[in-house]
């Protein structure tokens, strides 16, 4: 999704666009914020969309940035948190251009290094890598490719159950043909950079990090379908929750 499709769903963002933060039942994004807030430090919400995080990186930093290439999205956030004097908005598309804001203790990133073009994520995921002070954090959520190519399975195995033949429902559980080798799959007819967990530790340690923990970011089903059947329990889909260290 490029600027446009981002400022069209400004409006409709609840409804269209997942609420990590809503549906982080154990709270390690409002954990890890607290563990790493300081007196007088920094942060940046980077695609902070509508602004769903921006109030909890307000109570616990000095100074927070805004940062999103929907001019739009960043019009909501702003509606949304006026009694914040400590934010300041910044439209940038960070594929592009150089960053506009100071770099910061802590980088909050959910959901924003998704796009399947690696010309667009590449200086996407070094911008934001960048935007986290040496010895400063970065809080990261990406989508998990062995989440996506579970659903696939837990679809094939509810088509069994269903009384499918093996090879129509396996045929009817696949995952239309993206780029899966790169890790992109289609989400809702968008096509969605996913990630490994090796996948993460390497492009991390890449550009200056190291790793201090990845862990599973769980859901319920019934965020990867409608009505799933009561059977289809854990193993959970999830996201990677990443937390690492700038250390050059
Ligand atoms: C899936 S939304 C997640 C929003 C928010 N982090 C949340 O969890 O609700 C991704 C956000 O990243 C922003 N984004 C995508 N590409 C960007 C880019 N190149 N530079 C800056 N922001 C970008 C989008 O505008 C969008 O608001």
């Amino acid at each position: 999704m490029n600027e446009k499709d981002w400022d069209r769903v400004a409006t409709t963002f609840e409804e269209e666009i997942f609420n990590v933060p809503e549906n982080d039942t154990k709270g390690l994004i409002t954990d890890a914020i607290r563990r790493l807030s300081a007196p007088g430090a920094t942060a940046t919400d980077l695609g902070c969309g509508v602004g769903r995080t921006l109030p909890l990186l307000a109570e616990h930093f000095a100074k927070v940035y805004a940062v999103d290439v929907s001019s739009q999205c960043l019009a909501v956030a702003a509606e949304s948190c006026t009694q914040y004097d400590n934010i300041t908005y910044v439209h940038a598309d960070l594929s592009k251009d150089r960053n506009g804001y100071p770099a910061t203790d802590v980088v909050l990133c959910i959901n924003t290094l998704l796009n399947a073009s690696i010309a667009v994520r590449g200086p996407l995921f070094d911008r934001t890598c960048r935007s986290v002070k040496r010895g400063g954090h970065l809080v990261l959520v990406v989508p998990a490719l062995g989440s996506a190519l579970l659903t696939t399975y837990r679809r094939l195995q509810w088509n069994l159950r269903d009384g499918m033949p093996p090879a129509e429902a396996q045929q009817e559980a696949a995952q239309n043909d993206a780029g899966i080798e790169h890790g992109i799959v289609h989400i809702d007819g968008v096509p969605t950079k996913h990630y490994m967990r090796e996948e993460l530790e390497a492009s991390l340690a890449e550009r200056g990090f190291r790793v201090e923990a990845i862990e599973k970011l769980e859901y319920g089903w019934d965020t990867e379908f409608e009505a799933p059947p009561r059977w289809m329990k854990e193993p959970w889909p999830w996201d990677w929750f990443v937390t690492a260290q700038r250390v050059r």
